[in-house]
């Protein structure tokens, strides 16, 4: 038989990548939720529970953790990639309460058979370490932490990259493999939880093996060989969006390591987390917040710990999705975001949260870095102890005081919002075409000619 040819069909609309161009939550859900309406497959490749999607529709509000922001479209087919970490315990939570409100998870959802598992062992690792560098005196009350959300991340994807202790969840369906690995597993594991003295009570493989395989039971008409279904999509001329989780600035490779998430967040962990490659990827939308935050730990060099950082905290509500934790705000730092841009190939920018900067008298922009020995960058530094080291240089720039909710176009907002707006078009030298006013789909501006809103 003939093999068709991979790669040589071009889909009607242009894939496209949702990625957060700062340290997470710049709305990322609620875009990813306009664009579904002209896209057929909806993609996450990377992370886990750490993410946090809020997609608001009316008066309901919808947290999504590790299903894609695509779900509030029935006729829509959502995947989660090989690239991802999965609890499948939380993944069954998810899809309960979704369905309980209505929402239809069912063929619409499928789960890589290579995406990996997040265990309970990898829970209690990652909160035991963070417990243990909290004690350690370092910067700030968190000694040195990261401040991870606990969700099992960093140590899931250890055991990915360790090979001999990872399971995937293929192994889910498999109990004779599953329980093979954890007879392995739970002896080695529990010697490294007794080290860091949070375990008392060996792990038992077979408690383990038998509740882990009734969850597989569970989710086992949502597996699937992702990689060929959405070769088999992509042949068919469907289009794709990958929804990105966590940002840029959290990139295991690219952000401000050691203060990051585990996985490539940015558009480069698309074609090992999905199987796609990259030239597949015809637009890549970097979300954008109006100002910076940050939860965890880590530089933030425009942080304001201050009343302007808490006017932000208060007006945009920023408490973590996840964890609820306060986040971090401070002005918006151009040069991050030039840098972001750059790494993700953003060929537009989605300016969210615009309407929290209304009623400050001006604003600040970071477009440059003084380093110790007082010369200037407008690089940005990949490293937590080097960017810790900068001092940001700012320009000001007049505010607004109306609010800009109800404005329906771009051309509508106040003279000196557009020049806010103008000015990051002009250093990031990326168009912004999305500019979003207010949670709800219909607080957009720009996007219609993208997203028919
Ligand atoms: P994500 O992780 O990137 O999807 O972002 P989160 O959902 O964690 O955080 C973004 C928060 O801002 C959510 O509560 C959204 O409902 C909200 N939001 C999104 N866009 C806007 C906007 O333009 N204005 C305001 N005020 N809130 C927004
Ligand atoms: P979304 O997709 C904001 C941060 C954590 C911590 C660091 C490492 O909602 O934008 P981890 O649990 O991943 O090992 O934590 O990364 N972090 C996020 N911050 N939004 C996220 O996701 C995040 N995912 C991870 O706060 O500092
Ligand atoms: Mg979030």
């Amino acid at each position: 038989m003939a093999s068709s040819p991979r790669n040589s069909i071009a889909a009607a609309v242009p894939n496209a990548a949702v990625v957060g161009l700062q340290w997470g939550d710049e709305g990322k859900g609620k875009i990813v939720d306009l664009l579904t309406a002209r896209y057929d497959t909806i993609v996450r490749y990377n992370g886990g529970a750490n993410a946090g999607h809020t997609v608001v529709v009316g008066d309901q509000k919808y947290a999504l953790h590790l299903i894609p922001s695509g779900i509030l479209y029935p006729e829509k087919l959502n995947v989660v990639g090989n690239g991802t970490v999965i609890d499948p315990e939380k993944l069954l939570e998810e899809i309960e309460k979704l369905q309980a409100r209505g929402v239809l998870v069912g063929e619409n959802l499928k789960v890589s058979d290579r995406a990996h598992v997040v265990m309970p062992y990898h829970k209690e690792q990652d909160a035991a370490l963070e417990d243990f560098l909290s004690s350690k005196a370092g910067k700030d009350n968190g000694g040195l932490s990261i401040g991870t959300t606990r969700r099992g991340i960093g140590p899931a994807y250890a055991d990915k990259i360790s090979r001999s202790t990872a399971i995937r969840i293929g192994d889910l369906l498999e109990p004779t493999i599953l329980r093979r690995k954890l007879d392995l597993i739970c002896g080695i594991r529990t010697a490294e939880l007794e080290a860091l003295g949070v375990r008392t009570r060996p792990l038992r493989a077979d408690e383990l093996s038998e509740r882990y395989a009734a969850v597989g039971e569970r989710i086992r008409p949502h597996v699937t060989d992702t990689v060929y279904l959405l070769h088999d999509r992509l042949d068919q001329g469907k289009s794709l969006l990958f929804e990105g989780a966590n940002a840029c600035l959290l990139d295991i490779d690219h952000g401000t390591y050691p203060y990051v998430t585990s996985s490539n967040c940015s558009t480069l962990g698309i074609p090992a987390g999905t199987g796609v490659p990259g030239s597949r990827i015809d637009v890549v939308y970097g979300i954008m917040k109006a100002y910076s935050t940050r939860v965890g730990a880590g530089p933030f060099p425009t942080e304001q710990i201050n009343p302007i950082g808490e006017r932000i905290r208060e007006r945009g509500r920023e408490y973590g999705t996840t964890t609820g934790r306060p986040r971090r705000c401070g002005w918006l730092d151009l040069v991050a975001v030039r840098y972001s841009s750059m790494i993700a190939g953003a060929t537009a920018i989605a300016c969210t949260l615009f309407d929290v900067l209304t009623g400050f008298d001006e604003l600040k922009l970071c477009v440059g870095y003084r380093l110790p020995d007082g010369s200037v960058t407008q690089r940005f530094r990949p490293d937590a102890d080097r960017l810790g080291l900068v001092e940001p240089i700012y320009e000001t720039l007049p505010g607004w005081s109306e609010e800009l909710r109800d404005c329906d176009e771009r051309s509508s907002l106040p003279p000196n919002a557009r020049r806010y707006l103008e000015r990051i078009e002009e250093f990031v030298g990326v168009p912004i075409e999305i500019i979003s006013v207010g949670p709800e789909r219909n607080q957009t501006l720009g996007g219609r000619t993208l997203v028919g809103v």
